[in-house]
């Protein structure tokens, strides 16, 4: 009966991305980077309880995430590589970003498909963003879950798109401005602004102390509802479109329309909703748009289109790449 385990595991696949969470926040990948590790050795090392870590590692193991190699001694496998931290693709910071209040708010989505409304403001009593301005460490772990996923979009990003035209790039809501730097170093005649709240560009300047682009990198504090950073001739967004209802997401753009100057390029990175029954990695983000960020949505085609549309833009193209996220090009209408 194939169907049915397909059914069962898609039911229970929260256990298994719990336990990679546990995994993840007691940094168990990064203390087998050395080879193998006896679990009464990780358990001391994590102060966790010796029994239940080896359960957990045993876990799994059963589907691949670290690998028992003589009994209770485990060691990391190709996939569990991926939640060291420091190591290229790691997706650490994002496996504890989603098992911490991303959880809990799944857990609460009843009352998203309910009401509509945000299930995460409903558990938390404020929304994702005045949560992270009094909780660092959740605020901290957040940016570098960012950084962790467009990590592995910017590369797919770079391969896909010409940025060549542009002199000055700003990145609004560029969060830790991974994207943006590594424009930065494949084209040597762009200068960036990274835009972001006060206490992201707080966080962003000290790890972009040391990048080879810094002088080309100008770092600006803001809200993208008052005013955003004026002059540049192209105007990035990856991942802040779907964070917002239209009217929010239309008052965004309006202030990049108002900012760029001559034509002006805009640069919406999201991921394009598929039609009908298509699979893609969005619908299930959407939900999670649904319940984390009021107003927040995935879109299709046509819904880009006519948001960029209210906000004075037209859609020139949709460039998909290798990874989830397609570039969304628009020009001001009319000038
Ligand atoms: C989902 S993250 C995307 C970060 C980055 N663009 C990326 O793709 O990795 C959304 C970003 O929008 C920023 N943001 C949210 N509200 C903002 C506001 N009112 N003004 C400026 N930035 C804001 C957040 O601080 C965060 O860095």
């Amino acid at each position: 009966m194939p169907s049915l385990r397909t059914l069962l595991e898609a039911i229970r696949g929260y256990r298994i991305s719990q336990c990679i969470y546990i995994a993840a926040k007691l940094g168990i990948a990064d203390l087998l980077k050395d080879g193998e590790q006896n679990c009464d050795v990780l358990a001391t090392a994590t102060n966790t309880n010796k029994d239940a870590i080896y359960r957990l590692l045993r876990a799994l193991a059963s589907v691949g995430i670290f690998a028992e190699t003589q009994p209770h001694y485990f060691q990391l496998t190709p996939l569990a590589a991926y939640l060291q931290s420091n190591v290229p693709n790691s997706l650490k910071a994002y496996a504890i970003m989603l098992g911490e209040e991303h959880y809990q708010t799944w857990g609460n989505i009843m009352h998203s498909v309910q009401t509509g409304e945000n299930a995460f403001e409903n558990l938390y009593g404020m929304n994702f963003y005045e949560f992270f301005e009094q909780n660092s460490a959740s605020a901290k772990t957040f940016d570098l879950a960012m950084t962790n996923l467009s990590g592995i979009a910017n590369f797919s990003i770079l391969a896909a798109y010409n940025f060549s035209s542009i002199g000055k790039l700003v990145d609004i809501g560029g969060g830790n401005g991974g994207l943006l730097s590594s424009i930065l170093e494949a084209y040597p005649t762009i200068t960036g602004v990274l835009f972001d709240r006060p206490d992201v560009i707080d966080r962003s300047s000290n790890l972009l102390e040391t990048i080879g682009v810094r002088n080309r990198l100008e770092l600006t504090k803001g809200d993208f509802f008052k005013n955003v950073p004026v002059g540049g001739d192209a105007y990035m967004l990856q991942h802040i479109i779907h964070n917002w209802g239209d009217e929010q997401a239309i008052a965004i753009l309006q202030k990049c329309y108002q900012a760029m100057i001559n034509r002006g390029l805009l640069l919406v990175i999201e991921i394009v909703i598929p039609p009908a029954n298509e699979p893609s990695a969005g619908k299930f983000m959407d939900i999670n748009m649904l319940a984390m960020c009021p107003g927040g949505r995935e879109r299709t085609e046509s819904e880009y289109r006519k948001l960029l549309k209210k906000a004075g833009f037209k859609l020139t193209k949709i460039v998909p790449t290798e990874s989830e996220v397609s570039i969304i090009e628009a020009v001001k209408d009319k000038i």
